[in-house]
């Protein structure tokens, strides 16, 4: 099939950007969204342009490193990742806008590569446990509730994407941080720092630009990993919680 693109180029990071124009003549229905990116750099190659700067690495949608707003969606028409994107999803003539993540949290650096260290830091502040070091423990040394470490597995499965922040007017990056901290907060491992934790990782999502929650549910519709909306309340939860502690 025959496609149109208008993807976002940009040179470097502070630099001015825009929409250029590409068309490619044949895109097959089963080639993944990159592939059909990796076709059209190797044609800029040979024409002897600048190919476009795009992040990825597994390609098996776990790394999280591959989101771009593709038609004004994070990640494109269907709830995955980009790298598991196929070109099946668009038509013969189709238009397809391709843009970074927009968000004063996640810079652009070039192209359609944002430099998403933000949410390294904000995992740096508190996404964390601490363990003494030796030999490992024994595996069911401490025993963990079903339900708990179910849903500690689903707050784990959050690969840190961004297309939350992508996917909200707010930009906020709460449905992350709320993933990280249910991930930690429902394990007996994570219990000693919970407090400190919520407190620590959205004072750090604060201070990286990203906005406020107002409940909205963008972000979790756009989710790749179908993280729930109710992560952000046990987060809210805990920080009442540390709040009413610091208080005493
Ligand atoms: Fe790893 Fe897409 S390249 S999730």
């Amino acid at each position: 099939m025959k496609i149109s693109l208008k993807i976002w180029r940009q040179p470097k990071r502070d630099a001015d950007g825009a929409m250029v124009d590409y068309t490619l003549d044949e895109v097959s229905d089963d080639m993944s969204f990159l592939e059909m990116l990796d076709v059209l750099n190797e044609q800029l190659i040979a024409e002897g342009e600048e190919p476009i700067a795009f992040e990825h690495d597994c390609r098996e949608g776990i790394c999280g490193s591959c989101g771009v707003v593709i038609n004004g969606e994070a990640h494109g028409p269907e709830v995955t990742t980009t790298c598991q994107l196929h070109m099946r999803s668009f038509s013969d003539g189709d238009e397809i806008v391709i843009e970074p993540w927009r968000s004063e949290g996640f810079p652009v650096l070039k192209d359609l590569v944002v430099d998403r260290s933000s949410f390294d830091r904000i995992m740096q502040a508190g996404g964390f446990i601490s363990a003494n070091t030796g030999a490992a423990p024994d595996a069911h040394a401490t025993l963990v509730p079903k339900d708990n470490a179910d849903r500690a597995f689903m707050g784990a499965e959050c690969i840190g994407c961004g297309a939350c922040v992508a996917a909200c007017p707010n930009a906020s990056g709460m449905l992350f941080v709320g993933a990280k901290v249910t991930h930690l907060g429902e394990l007996p491992q994570g219990q000693p720092e919970r407090h400190a934790r919520v407190v620590a990782m959205t004072e750090q999502h604060d201070a990286e630009g990203f906005g406020g929650c107002t409940n909205l549910g963008a972000c979790s519709v756009a989710c790749p990993k179908g993280i729930p909306l109710n992560v952000i309340s046990q987060l809210n939860r805990d920080r009442q919680r540390a709040a009413l502690r610091s208080s005493d």
